[in-house]
């Protein structure tokens, strides 16, 4: 009875072999591969559990093989053996490059069958992790979900287990993240997990309220405390007596009522605009913004003392280009939410539509990809979401904005050329993935190495990569510009 599969990838057949009898005996199945490349396919292809390989495989450089494979299959672990070792290389391998375990040659069948087994107890462990932290979402058929947040991404785990320690308190939690990111989202998720999601969620947005009227929206009026209050008026805090009020783009805030509202959470008390007494309230306060608080703080707009009353946690909401591993998820339960509403019959997103998602940038975060997803769902006529449903809208959009996602070559440029522009470019966008660029360019890994190795050995690699990271940089601060 096989306890999982274990994929190889050493050139040299001495170790296969004793890898193969040893991991056999201990119950697992094992594949092997010599190469890199066909290691690559073999990942895909037969989803192994665990793989061994060789720190420097043929057919590819250095740690590569490493990176790869942690880039595309992070859950997957990968046992690095070396032909030839030392504690910097082992230390590297494992801290900066992710490797479960490093071996030197020759290797003790016993140790290796004890790493194996270890890293495959890894990889369930993350699992029950996973499920120990998170409840499923309403409908159960999302697993990486909590509550109504989708996303098994590393960050966004973090944003739930969060979320789950803070939610039994009272304590004030400022939620910071850009725009789109999911912050009334998450203020909504906490609000339901707490004991208080019987009494009301009030959110007030500190940016689209006239000054004038935010003092009485947030602590209410009496009859006639001024011209237009014709009659008594609850404010926010009151509405959200026993529940939570949310204050969203609280450094929007007009600095008078920074100072009021820092009085109120301390004495826990309104007094309503025109009113002579207090009302004592117990209200659990949200605040949420995407200004960075304490460049907000420098810059002279939000109180220092408030932010501190404010920010007992912070809870950080990742930009969506730093958790694409999402993109599927999310993708697909907007798919399943929004055909249902609009009754249209996508019900799912092909690989090389996803493809295009993924080298999108997403200035505007979730509400973006929910708006391109709304608007292929609409316009696609079968069941699968195409590439030409999602391609138009970052194509068209994006390489206006930004230059770094079109090529412009004068006519008559060698096709040569053309093609070594467009593959370094491709591999620029997809910050080095070699899996992705190839896939994008629909060619096979293989032949996009053998092409990388072409312009390497005739030096046409190294000025142009350098001058694509200098761009790459720029393009990521200019990025952050919200639209
Ligand atoms: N993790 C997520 N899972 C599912 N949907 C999400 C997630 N995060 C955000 N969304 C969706 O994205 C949209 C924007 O979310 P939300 O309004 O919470 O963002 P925000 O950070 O408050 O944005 P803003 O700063 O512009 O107010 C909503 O339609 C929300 O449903
Ligand atoms: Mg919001």
């Amino acid at each position: 009875m096989p306890h999982g599969r274990v994929l190889i990838v050493d050139a040299d057949p001495l170790f296969v072999r004793t890898a193969r009898e040893a991991l056999g005996v201990a119950g697992y199945e094992t594949i092997a591969e010599s190469d890199a490349l066909c290691g690559m396919e073999q990942v895909a292809a037969s989803q192994p559990g665990v793989i061994v390989c060789n720190a420097h495989p043929p057919g590819i450089e250095g740690f590569e093989l490493l990176r790869e494979l942690r880039a595309n299959y992070p859950e997957v672990p990968v046992v690095l053996v070396a032909d030839e070792g030392s504690i910097e290389l082992a230390l590297r391998a494992i801290q900066q490059e992710g490797a479960f375990h490093f071996f030197e040659k020759p290797v003790e069948p016993r140790s290796l069958i004890e790493v194996v087994n270890r890293a495959f107890q890894s990889a369930d462990g993350a699992d029950d992790e996973l499920e120990d932290g998170m409840r499923p979402a309403g409908d159960g058929e999302t697993p990486f979900a909590f509550g109504k947040l989708i996303g098994s991404s590393e960050p966004m785990r973090r944003v739930y287990s969060l979320v789950d320690q803070v939610a039994t308190s009272s304590a004030s939690v400022l939620i910071t993240g850009e725009s789109g990111t999911g912050k009334e989202m998450v203020a909504r998720t906490i609000h339901q997990l707490s004991p208080r999601r019987r009494a009301q969620f009030v959110a007030i947005n500190c940016s689209a309220i006239p000054e004038t009227l935010m003092e009485s929206e947030l602590f209410g009026h009496e009859r006639g405390a001024f011209t237009g209050a014709a009659t008594r008026r609850q404010g926010c805090f009151e509405l959200a007596h026993g529940g939570t009020l949310l204050l969203d783009e609280i450094a929007e805030m007009p600095a008078f009522l920074q100072a009021k509202l820092l009085r109120v959470l301390e004495e826990r008390t309104v007094r309503r605009l025109g009113g002579a007494h207090e009302t004592p309230v117990d209200v659990r306060v949200l605040a949420a913004t995407n200004r960075d608080p304490h460049d907000a703080v420098r810059a002279g707009v939000f109180r220092e003392d408030l932010l501190y009353r404010l920010n007992v946690i912070t809870i950080e909401l990742p930009p969506l280009r730093l958790r694409k591993d999402d993109l599927p998820l999310l993708a697909q339960h907007m798919i399943k939410r929004l055909s249902a509403r609009h009754e249209r019959p996508a019900r799912r997103i092909s690989a090389a539509a996803l493809d295009v998602l993924n080298i999108h940038h997403w200035p505007g975060n979730v509400r973006e990809l929910r708006n391109v997803i709304e608007r292929a769902v609409i316009i696609c006529s079968g069941e699968s979401i195409e590439r030409h449903h999602v391609a138009p809208y970052p194509l068209d959009q994006r390489a206006r904005a930004r230059s770094e996602d079109t090529i412009t070559l004068p006519v008559g440029t060698p096709l040569e050329e053309v093609e070594r522009q467009m593959l370094l470019r491709t591999l620029h966008k997809t910050d080095n993935n070699k899996t992705r660029a190839a896939a994008l360019l629909q060619i096979s890994l293989k032949t996009l190495h053998n092409k990388l190795r072409s312009y390497r050995e005739r030096g046409l690699l190294d000025e142009l990569q350098g001058s694509h990271f200098s761009t790459s940089s720029a393009a990521a601060s200019s990025g952050k510009a919200r639209e």
